[in-house]
């Protein structure tokens, strides 16, 4: 009997050691090292994150800046919070006043600049981007000051703000007749499914709110036709807010079923060619301009961030071999082309590496300046029904799905795009290529710490010193009338109609900015800085604060 059992689990050890545990070693290879790799730990990290401030002079010199260098710092700091103050008093008063009433407007004015400074920026040089008109490339803020639109709606505005203007009067013109009738569709939504399917390539399409809902749209079908749970994800890739596939800080909930893996690497491959419980992988095809990192913001930069442009070539074959596994194990593919569609060439990251995916979610631009999220797919994962098994349905539905007005807006901006209306064939060819690297060659002319990296129009700027202050860029620039997103200096966001002179203009305004702030002094460092000595030195204060040895005022 004791024989029997002791070969039992001897059996058990034996099959788990055989099938279980290289499984288990290739997940765990697959993943990236870093907190982006791993979810429920970042998740946790953060909880334990003590808040702290830089208060007085640590404020200007926590990096052991000579007084000269502090003085310096701070005088800076106060001219550029007088000047803000007088340029645009009625929008910081109306910014101010909207913290306590709208909460997006409280989170976003607390992660423009790493956490310890925040107090002291939100006192003394609040921001406010309060909109009340657009123009061509710029943008005016509600005391009448003109800047330079590098926002790009948070990608949105592909065309350019005259063409959505264009494509929502128009669009609302042919959709007065029958108003914000819903639950039947307008007649022009099978002329927007034909130019999907032909855009995308793909056999039938769905009509959402939001490029989040196309997402879990995506990845509901995905399980429902694989009957497999597990969805993959690559590191620090965004596709929405939902928490089924954003996991880690920001979501409360856990998402074992979503796992996250290293993108553009062998070990993901590995992993996948061997596993029969993925349903699907998603794919933001932008991360190839900075893999395995969420979006570069300013809100956590603390040191030196490096910039380069992407290897779209390598990226291109990568993509072409997780083709290939995908298809081998059953796996759906899915770009989600929500930022990129449109931008980086017409047919989107599948018509730019030249990969073709099995379900792609698109938004953003495509509603022609309204909200809108789009799934296309091949026929036999949009079926949401079975025919042999007719309770067995996967649902989905939206009261404002297919709304009449983002139906004919949609339209109109589709019929600009088979038009040829976009300047995007070969994004990192053509005008952006020259641009980024005049914008390059003016950093270097001027000596500045500074470098840019794009993919299409989408730069980034990275910063080639390791100071704790880079994040004070984004107000030099703010000053030399540049409007920028909430995150900051990490993407610069333009839309195809920028003309070289108004690129240009761009770039004086960052040459400028980067002189300011290299005269204030935030450049300064200590020698032999570097951003390991950063980590540690901010180690050491996160220690002090859990001792109670920073100063923790409340805000
Ligand atoms: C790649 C990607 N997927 C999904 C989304 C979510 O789209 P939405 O904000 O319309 O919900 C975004 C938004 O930035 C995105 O960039």
């Amino acid at each position: 009997m004791i024989t029997e059992i002791g070969a039992l689990v001897g059996a058990t050890t034996a099959g788990y050691l055989g099938l279980k545990a290289p499984n288990r070693l290739r997940l765990s290879l697959a993943k990236h090292p870093s907190l982006a790799g791993h979810p429920r730990l970042a998740r946790r990290v953060a909880r334990r994150l003590p808040y702290y401030r830089h208060a007085g002079d640590a404020f200007f010199g926590c990096d052991g800046a000579p007084p000269a260098i502090v003085e310096r710092r701070r005088r800076g700091f106060e001219t550029l919070a007088v000047e803000a103050a007088q340029r645009c008093p009625r929008s910081i008063a109306y910014a101010r006043s909207l913290e306590a009433s709208v909460a997006d407007a409280a989170f976003i004015n607390r992660h423009r600049v790493p956490f310890p400074f925040r107090a002291g920026v939100r006192d003394a040089l609040p921001l406010a981007s309060i909109i009340e008109a657009t123009e061509g490339n710029r943008v005016r803020d509600a005391d009448g000051n003109w800047a330079w639109d590098v926002t790009g709606s948070y990608g949105m505005n592909v065309l350019g703000h005259e063409a959505y203007r264009a494509c929502l009067d128009r669009g609302a013109e042919r959709a007065r007749a029958v108003g914000p009738y819903l639950g039947g569709y307008h007649p022009v939504v099978a002329d927007n499914a034909e130019l999907l399917q032909r855009l995308a390539g793909l056999d039938a399409v769905s009509f959402h709110m939001s490029g989040t809902e196309a997402v879990m749209q995506a990845v509901r079908l995905a399980r429902y036709h694989t009957g497999r749970r597990r969805i993959v994800r690559f590191a620090g890739a965004y596709h929405g807010w939902w928490d089924g596939v954003q996991v880690g800080v920001g979501s409360q909930r856990p998402a074992p079923d979503c796992l996250t893996l290293r993108d553009a690497d062998e070990r993901s491959l590995r992993m996948l060619a061997k596993r029969r419980d993925i349903a699907a992988v998603l794919v933001s095809p932008l991360q190839v301009l900075h893999p395995n990192q969420a979006a570069p913001g300013d809100g956590t930069l603390v040191g030196a961030r490096a910039v380069s442009n992407p290897d779209t070539a390598a990226y291109a074959r990568w993509l072409a071999q997780l083709r290939s596994v995908c298809t081998e194990r059953g796996i759906a593919l899915i770009f989600d082309e929500v930022f990129s569609g449109f931008r980086i060439a017409a047919g989107g990251a599948q018509e730019y590496f030249g990969v073709a995916a099995d379900l792609v979610t698109y938004g953003k631009s495509l509603g022609g300046g309204l909200p809108v999220g789009v799934l296309c797919g091949r026929a036999s994962l949009m079926k949401r029904y079975r025919d042999d098994r007719p309770a067995d349905i996967c649902f989905a539905r939206g009261t404002f799905n297919a709304h009449p007005y983002v139906m004919t807006c949609m339209n109109e901006f589709l019929l600009r795009l088979d038009a040829g209306d976009l300047a995007t064939s070969g994004a990192d060819s053509g005008p952006w290529q020259a641009r980024v690297a005049r914008l390059n060659a003016a950093l270097t002319a001027n000596e500045l710490p500074l470098a840019a990296a794009h993919i299409g129009s989408v730069v980034t700027l990275g910063y080639t010193a390791p100071s704790r202050y880079n994040w004070m860029f984004q107000f030099y620039l703010r000053a030399q009338g540049l409007a920028l997103n909430w995150t900051g200096t990490g993407r610069l966001i333009f839309s195809h109609d920028y003309s070289e002179a108004d690129f240009n203009a761009v770039i004086d305004a960052i040459v400028d900015a980067g002189h300011a702030m290299h005269r204030d002094g935030w450049w300064w460092h200590p020698a032999g800085q570097t951003n390991r000595r950063i980590g540690r030195q901010i180690t050491g204060e996160m220690i002090r604060a859990r001792l109670g040895r920073e100063p923790r005022a409340a805000e």
